[in-house]
């Protein structure tokens, strides 16, 4: 089939890459002319497992075109999915202005019957938007040209998305009209093979959908997190209390980690835009208003620990301090340092004072992006690099290269012996061994 994709971000650009994989020929149409000639020379902007080869053998298959020209992807496509950015506004609600800036687009330029897909995360009612805001460029060129506006939510998860795409565990397809359910059916077949993963809804429904399933997963976070501090006060273990629960598979394996405090561009993003959809509607979502705010406190909850370690008070320093940095992104196979912890923890070190040696396998760009030249910042080249000279080592990101060290080379490099381990990587009895103090989250029992 023939689809356009708008936006070349994680989204639009995971999707269309596994859909021209699959054999549909596939148009990108983004306005970024310097990303869109990149792509068209196989230069992926983001770090993602796979997603380059994948993208340059269908380049050159010719099923997967970039262009900037969104008239040309109008006329190529059947099937018109809008992949644009979603940002929080001032208040937390997602700010539509791309996502209606590319149905204008449609309004202005389709000529033939197409199927619109909402795959970009929007509030409930958004479609209807959508809708409007293309009836409304039709209507003012004067045009009569069919249409449907489906939502389609994107479930993919950032360093595992090639994966989730080309094998999803469902398809959310939200439409009132079968001929456009017909229409995605057909799209999504290769994606649905062995047993039914389409879910077909109405429309709101499926906005809804995508919101729920991100709060649900922060909610889990969140709640362990909570149950973290408290194992920290009353000296239990929340990873044997952990392990206590997830067996039951009405709790659960999976999302029950405590840690540092959940970022990426869609937790925090999408669970305080779904608390403002429900404030707009006269309710007061309590519980998502708490886990934001127990995510808040947990960003800042492995300083708190040092705090504690060095026992200092409210206003006393750690001037002087060196800290090795082990992981900046947001999670591990990502280079994504939107919302990550690390970018917290780093402040409060600098402001307390601190100097920090840092490394990420993949986001020691993105880190110098952000944070720019400093005296106070080295980037390390690698995780043993970072502990040259440093008094204490944080662990922020769970890479799989972080999970073994050597604790005796660990206790030779860091003058004050002690490791913050805020993913709970480590055996606290085997790094006390070797003669290390450890913190790890909602670890009573090494307090
Ligand atoms: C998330 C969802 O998992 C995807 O299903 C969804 O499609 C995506 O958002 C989206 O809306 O686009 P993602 O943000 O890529 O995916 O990352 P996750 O793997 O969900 O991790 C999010 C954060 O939660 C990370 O900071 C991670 O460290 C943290 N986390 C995760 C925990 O602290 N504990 C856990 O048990 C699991």
């Amino acid at each position: 089939m023939r689809v356009c994709i708008f936006g070349t971000g994680y989204v639009g650009l995971v999707t269309g890459t596994c859909l021209a994989e699959v054999g549909h020929d596939v148009v990108c149409v983004d306005v970024d002319a310097a990303k869109v000639e990149g792509l068209n020379n196989g230069v992926v902007p983001i770090y993602e497992p796979g997603l380059t080869p994948m993208v340059k053998a269908n380049h050159t298959a010719g099923r997967l075109r970039f262009t900037t020209d969104a008239a040309a992807g109008i006329a190529h496509g059947d099937v018109l999915f809008i992949a644009v950015g979603t940002p929080p506004d001032e208040d937390g609600s997602a700010d539509l202005q791309y996502v209606l800036a590319v149905a204008r687009t449609i309004g202005r330029h389709v000529e033939r019957p197409a199927v619109v897909v909402d795959k970009s995360t929007v509030p409930v009612g958004t479609a209807d938007k959508v809708r409007a805001t293309i009836a409304a460029e039709l209507a003012a060129r004067g045009a009569e040209v069919a249409f449907e506006v489906v939502s389609n939510p994107e479930f993919l998860k950032e360093g595992a998305a090639v994966e989730d795409c080309m094998r999803p565990d469902r398809i959310v397809i939200g439409t009132g009209s079968a001929s456009a359910l017909e229409t995605l059916k057909r799209l999504y077949a290769p994606f649905n093979r062995n047993h039914e993963r389409i879910v077909a809804m109405d429309v709101r429904s499926a906005e809804l959908t995508k919101y729920a399933a991100n709060a649900m997963l922060a909610t889990k976070i969140s709640f362990m997190n909570e149950i973290a501090n408290i194992a920290e006060q009353v000296g239990a273990d929340v990873e044997m209390v952990r392990k206590g629960i997830g067996s039951d598979p009405r709790i659960g394996w999976h999302f029950i980690y405590p840690g540092a405090g959940y970022g990426g561009s869609c937790f925090p993003k999408d669970v305080q835009a779904l608390a403002r959809t429900a404030q707009q509607h006269g309710l007061q979502p309590r519980l998502l208003e708490a886990v934001e705010a127990v995510n808040d406190a947990q960003k800042g909850h492995l300083f708190e620990l040092m705090q504690r370690h060095y026992d200092l008070g409210e206003d006393e320093g750690l001037r002087g301090k060196t800290v090795a940095v082990w992981g900046l992104a947001f999670k591990p196979n990502t280079d994504d340092m939107r919302e990550a912890s690390s970018r917290r923890l780093l402040q409060q070190l600098w402001d307390a004072g601190a100097s920090v040696r840092a490394y990420d396998p993949e986001a020691m760009d993105e880190t110098r992006r952000i944070f720019g030249q400093r005296d106070d910042l080295v980037l390390c080249e690698s995780a043993n690099a970072a502990l040259d000279g440093a008094d204490a080592l944080v662990v922020v990101t769970e890479w799989k290269q972080f999970r073994s060290p050597d604790f005796a080379t660990l206790k030779h490099a860091l003058a004050d012996a002690v490791v913050f381990d805020g993913r709970n990587l480590y055996d606290p009895a085997e790094v006390e061994a070797a003669g290390i103090a450890y913190y790890g989250i909602g670890r009573g029992r090494s307090l």
